[in-house]
């Protein structure tokens, strides 16, 4: 069989740029080379396509440029290698770029105008999925356990919550807890959505869990049915799973795979992540996140899907389907042959 080509799009404008390019290496390093070619297409900061060097890529500064790619309405991709220009031929796109304009539908509509398939899910989904506001309204609908917040945009007063302090302060739409703050006071809070604003205009002061664990559930589309993950549970070490504890400290949480928590929730918790994953009419993958009380593990509340998680070779997504037999061998053909 011939092998199909795959582009691997990865790297992007947002602060998750270098999660994204090592996503990118991993999806690429990781890809069944008996039926697939990665073509890895790296999009720098400012919104350039390249075609790549295949796995000489670790860092940004390493990425060699083979050349430039441009999307063609309706035609696909095209090469443009010194004054050569050729259709680059593909079988699909594997479209890895967190955070902003990668997940929020911006990326997914282009490789429609393309007419380029692509992995996970479309403009709409990937749309609705960033707007942790939107995200709640339908998980809301599903009876699943939510926060309350309230909405402020730049300019409003900021208002005095009903609901009792720690509260969170988080952008609408962006990722990687940029721009999230947590406030015991009504000055804190005041601060922090002062702060948040600078990040988006509208944001929200949601109700905060005091030292929250994080309850994660992966979603895979195999042959057009779901299959929910074992869940994963984050615990912490900092004030909160911030950026630096994500991405910059090895050792800011401990990850327990399966979480440690009692099986009736965690049955609960896989049901309502697949059914808000069909409610949102998502594709592919997503990894729904939840909060739960320290105090009383039977207490979670959503707290938001990501249409496109991490998929280094340490992150949640792989990790948790890892431990139900799937390597990430698999995981990336079954996401590439679905349709
Ligand atoms: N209501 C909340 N209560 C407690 N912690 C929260 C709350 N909202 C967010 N957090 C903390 O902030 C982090 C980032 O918030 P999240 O809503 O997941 O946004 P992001 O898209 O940036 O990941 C969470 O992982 C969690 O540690
Ligand atoms: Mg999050």
């Amino acid at each position: 069989m011939m092998k199909r080509n795959i582009a691997v799009i990865f790297g992007g404008d947002s602060p998750e740029h270098e999660v994204s390019v090592d996503s990118g290496h991993a999806i690429s390093a990781n890809m069944d080379k008996k039926l697939f070619n990665p073509l890895p297409l790296y999009v720098d900061r400012r919104g350039r396509w390249f075609l790549t060097d295949r796995f000489s890529f670790v860092k940004e500064k390493k990425i060699c440029k083979k050349g430039e790619v441009f999307l063609r309405p309706n035609r696909g991709l095209l090469l443009k290698s010194g004054v050569k220009i050729r259709p680059l031929k593909i079988y699909k796109a594997f479209p890895i770029i967190h955070g902003q304009s990668g997940e929020d539908g911006r990326l997914q509509g282009s490789l429609e105008i393309g007419r380029v398939p692509y992995v996970g899910s479309g403009v709409f989904s990937s749309a609705l999925c960033m707007n942790k506001i939107a995200a709640k309204i339908y998980a809301g609908k599903l009876d699943i356990p939510l926060l309350p917040h309230v909405i402020v945009r730049r300019g409003e007063k900021v208002p005095r919550p009903s609901f009792k302090y720690p509260v969170f302060v988080k952008p609408v739409s962006l990722g990687s807890s940029i721009g999230v703050f947590r406030a015991d006071s009504y000055g804190e809070l005041v601060r922090s959505v002062n702060k948040c604003l600078k990040f988006e205009g509208e944001i929200m002061i949601e109700k905060g869990v005091d030292k929250a664990r994080e309850i994660v559930c992966g979603i895979l589309e195999r042959n057009g049915r779901l299959a929910s993950s074992p869940c994963g549970m984050i615990v912490p070490r900092r004030k909160f799973y911030d950026y630096k504890a994500k991405y910059l400290d090895d050792k800011g949480f401990h990850l327990f795979i399966p979480a440690r928590i009692e099986p009736k929730v965690s049955e609960s918790i896989r049901e309502m992540s697949g059914n808000l994953f069909k409610a949102v009419s998502a594709k592919g993958l997503a990894r729904v996140d939840f909060l739960m009380d320290k105090k009383d593990w039977r207490k979670f509340y959503f707290c938001e899907i990501n249409t496109l998680p991490g998929f280094t070779s340490h992150s949640l997504y792989p990790a948790v389907w890892e431990r139900a037999g799937i390597s990430m061998k698999n995981l990336i053909t079954i996401l590439l042959e679905g349709d």
